[in-house]
Order: C-alpha cells, then sequence, then structure tokens
C-alpha cells in the first residue's frame, strides 16, 4: 500500500467531520440548506438467498460495496436527518440493477423516513434503475432474474419523492420540474437509454442522452422559471461537462452524448448548477460559468454525500463521508479503510483486463495499480499529484513501451489526467449564482 496516498485520502479532512451544520431554511432571507446523494446503489438484502460463486463472481466484476449498501444508506440517512436540510436530491443508480424490491426497499426503509421528518425528497432514474435486465437474485451458484421497473412503475413508486408534485411534467422522459423552495426551482432531466437496453443479449445501456423533446421541455422550463424570477438547479445522472481530460475519449458513456453542445445549451438557458452522478467520484467540473456538481456514491470509497446552503448569490458546498456502519466488517476495519482497501484490492484485477492479452501479466499488474491510484485519489476529490506518483506512472510506461508504444502512452496519459484535478475545489467549495 502506498502510505502517502493512504495517508492523505484516508485522513478525516476537518470538511468531513459528521455534519454539525445547523439547517438554515428561511423563505424571507432565501437561505436554504439540502443534501446530495448518489448512486446509492441499494440491494434489498432479500435478492442474497444465498451467498455463494453467483455473488462473488458479481462482485469481481463490480467496484461497488453491494452487501453493505443497505447499512451505508443508514447512515447516511441518520446523518442527513439530524442535520435537517430542506430537502434532498438523489442524483440516479438508486438500486442495485432496478430490481422492484430494491426500489420499494430505498422507499420504505429510508425515503419514508426524510418524509416523516418535512424533509423532501427529489430523485431521478440512473442507467441501473428502469427495466433492467441484470435484476437478478443469487442462490449460491445460480442467478434467476427479478421483476424491474417500467418507466410508469418508477414514477409510481416515487411519487411522493419528485413525481406526485411536480409542476411539469416531460412526455418522453422521466423528467420533471418541481419548486424546491419560495424562490428556487428544480430542473430533474433523466437522459437514461433504458428503452435501449436488450434482455436476449442482456445488455443494459451505460450512457446517456437527451432527447430533442426533453431538450425543448427544459427549455421551456427554464423560460418560465427565469420569467418568474426563480433561480434554477437541475439534476441528472450522467455529467453533463467532463470531469478529466479525456473523460470523453476514454470513458464517453459517463458523459452526456454531445456534452459540449449541451453545456452551450445549458448556458444559453442559464442553468448553471447541475448535480450529477454515475462516475462515483467527487468532483466538481465548469465550463462557460456551468458547474456540473458529481457527487460521489455512498457505495465507493470514500462514500461521500453533500450538505449544501444555498444563500442570496452563492451555493456553499460541504462534503462528509460515511465513517461507521452497523456491520461487522473483517478484522475491525472502519468503513472508511474497509472500502479503501477493497478498491485497491479489486480494481487492479479488472483494469487489467482492458491490456491486450499478449502483454506479460507483471507489466499489466503493474500498470493496473497504477492506474488505481490514480482512480482511487479522482474518486476522493482534490486531487494531489506528487513526484512520486509521476515517478511510478513514468517507471511503469517505461515498461509497457518495450511491449506496446500505443499502450504505454494511453496509459501514462489516463492516469495523469485522472489525477490532474482542475478547478474549482470538490469537496468544499463556493459556486456563484450568476446570469
Ligand atoms: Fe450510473
Amino acid at each position: 500500500m502506498k502510505k502517502t496516498i493512504f495517508n492523505w485520502i484516508i485522513c478525516p479532512l476537518f470538511f468531513f467531520s459528521t455534519p454539525l451544520l445547523a439547517a438554515v431554511n428561511s423563505d424571507e432571507t432565501g437561505e436554504t440548506s439540502f443534501a446530495v446523494l448518489s448512486d446509492i446503489h441499494v440491494m434489498c438484502p432479500a435478492l442474497l438467498i444465498k451467498d455463494g460463486a453467483a455473488f462473488e463472481h458479481y462482485l469481481v466484476n463490480d467496484r461497488k460495496l453491494l452487501k453493505e449498501s443497505p447499512a451505508l444508506m443508514e447512515t447516511a440517512v441518520e446523518e442527513i436527518l439530524k442535520a435537517h436540510p430542506r430537502f434532498v436530491l438523489i442524483c440516479g443508480d438508486l438500486t442495485k440493477d432496478g430490481e422492484a424490491v430494491s426500489h420499494h426497499y430505498v422507499v420504505d426503509k429510508y425515503l419514508v423516513r426524510f418524509k416523516q421528518a418535512g424533509i423532501k425528497v427529489y430523485v431521478i432514474p440512473g442507467n441501473h434503475d428502469v427495466n433492467n435486465p441484470h435484476a437478478v437474485c443469487f442462490d449460491g451458484d445460480s442467478v434467476k432474474r427479478v421483476p424491474t421497473f417500467t418507466p410508469d412503475e418508477f414514477a409510481r413508486c416515487y411519487a411522493d419523492y419528485g413525481y406526485g408534485n411536480a409542476i411539469a411534467h416531460d412526455k418522453v422522459s422521466l423528467s420533471y420540474v418541481s419548486q424546491l423552495t419560495d424562490s428556487i426551482r428544480l430542473i430533474a432531466i433523466d437522459d437514461c437509454r433504458y428503452e435501449d437496453n436488450d434482455y436476449k443479449k442482456d445488455v443494459c445501456v451505460t450512457g446517456g442522452r437527451i432527447k430533442p423533446e426533453t431538450l425543448a421541455f427544459i427549455k421551456e422550463q427554464a423560460r418560465e422559471a427565469h420569467e418568474k424570477g426563480y433561480k434554477v438547479i437541475a439534476m441528472m445522472h450522467h455529467g453533463l461537462v467532463s470531469h478529466w481530460k479525456w473523460q470523453d475519449k476514454a470513458m464517453p458513456e459517463y458523459l452526456v452524448d454531445h456534452w459540449k453542445k449541451q453545456v452551450k445549451f445549458f448556458k444559453k438557458n442559464n442553468i448553471r448548477i447541475i448535480f450529477t452522478g454515475h462516475f462515483h467520484s467527487q468532483d466538481i467540473a465548469e465550463r462557460h460559468r456551468v458547474y456540473d456538481v458529481e457527487t460521489g456514491s455512498t457505495v465507493t470509497y470514500p462514500c461521500p454525500y453533500r450538505l449544501i446552503t444555498i444563500g442570496k448569490n452563492q451555493m456553499n458546498i460541504h462534503s462528509h463521508r460515511i465513517e461507521h456502519i452497523d456491520c461487522k466488517l473483517p478484522d475491525n476495519e472502519s468503513i472508511q479503510q474497509f472500502a479503501f482497501r477493497f478498491l485497491r484490492n479489486e480494481m487492479p484485477a479488472m483494469i487489467v483486463k482492458m491490456f491486450p492479452a499478449s502483454l506479460p501479466d507483471s507489466c499489466k499488474m503493474g500498470a493496473a495499480k497504477v492506474v488505481t491510484d490514480a482512480y482511487v485519489a479522482n474518486l476522493a476529490g482534490d486531487e494531489h499529484y506528487t513526484q512520486q506518483d509521476k515517478k511510478e506512472i513514468k517507471t511503469a510506461a517505461k515498461r509497457l513501451r518495450h511491449y506496446s508504444w500505443k499502450n504505454a502512452y494511453i496509459f501514462s496519459h489516463l492516469s495523469k489526467y485522472l489525477w490532474n484535478d482542475q478547478r474549482p475545489q470538490d469537496n468544499k467549495c463556493i459556486i456563484p449564482f450568476v446570469k
């Protein structure tokens, strides 16, 4: 384990302490506090009928703490209830893979408690949540498909969490508009492609796009909101602004299609702040003064969520990590240690598969470990690229170059770009409301 990385990532930073922010909610001053969660990927425990090879196989190809997902969500809910914000945004991927039982579990076990506390919740679907052929239960060595949700079922299940009290609904997607406070409107955008999922081929589409009709809906809703003098914020599952150089080349399915064009659309329609998720990183990116506030996943290191205050002219963003869960972890590790170790142990084996099979295993594994370090730093946000990291990339690239110049080039640039954090800061940040 690389001690320097471990130290600066794991060390509890002052802005990751248990939320003590007193909620400031006042219609008179226009001050409002809210929480943002994303990619909570709750897996209903009933789906794991019997632990065994089938579930182990799923985890080997995944980066999520699925078994711990209910316990992680439990702590997040308890902490947010204590902070008592005015509302909560959840930017999609509410469930492991869109299982109907997981959606009901999310509502009945968690969201209902916000409702009872008078805290409004607004959700949108992520790529995993609707019409998903990967909705299965695990029974020892075998998996069996279980019911998933249609778009209508999704809207019905979350009627109390955005869909029932919306002031406008898009006709061609699960996008909607809600009045959050006397002065703020939310445009919740569904850019997922669940219509394209294929049961025969067992494919669930990861990418996202905004349909032309939905763009017209957003334009009209933004115009009306601004005409009435409201501040507008948006949320969507996929990234709007590229969060690191080459993200659109290396992992285009994590950004909305034609993202550069869409950023211009958002700017033109004066929607300057959008909350997103999907890539599981804590990252804030800006382009043309449009801010994409991406929130990491509760089931991926560092298991974060955000608490935000909106004042008259700015938004004050704080980030928090889930530090404790009610779940026994091996070797008495804390959830932060466990989540960190899980990624650093599991990711290299996944990354190795991206290199050509013809390259020597030791060479591929060395490079995969270096990419994992960069990826873990990217997940945590506020990356701090040291001389030591630079040296490790150089050494692994040199070894790769013996066998493949092209792979060495891609590897070294990708690692460098994952490490290179663009402004503004990711975890603690002030964003102005500009026109
Ligand atoms: Fe996603």
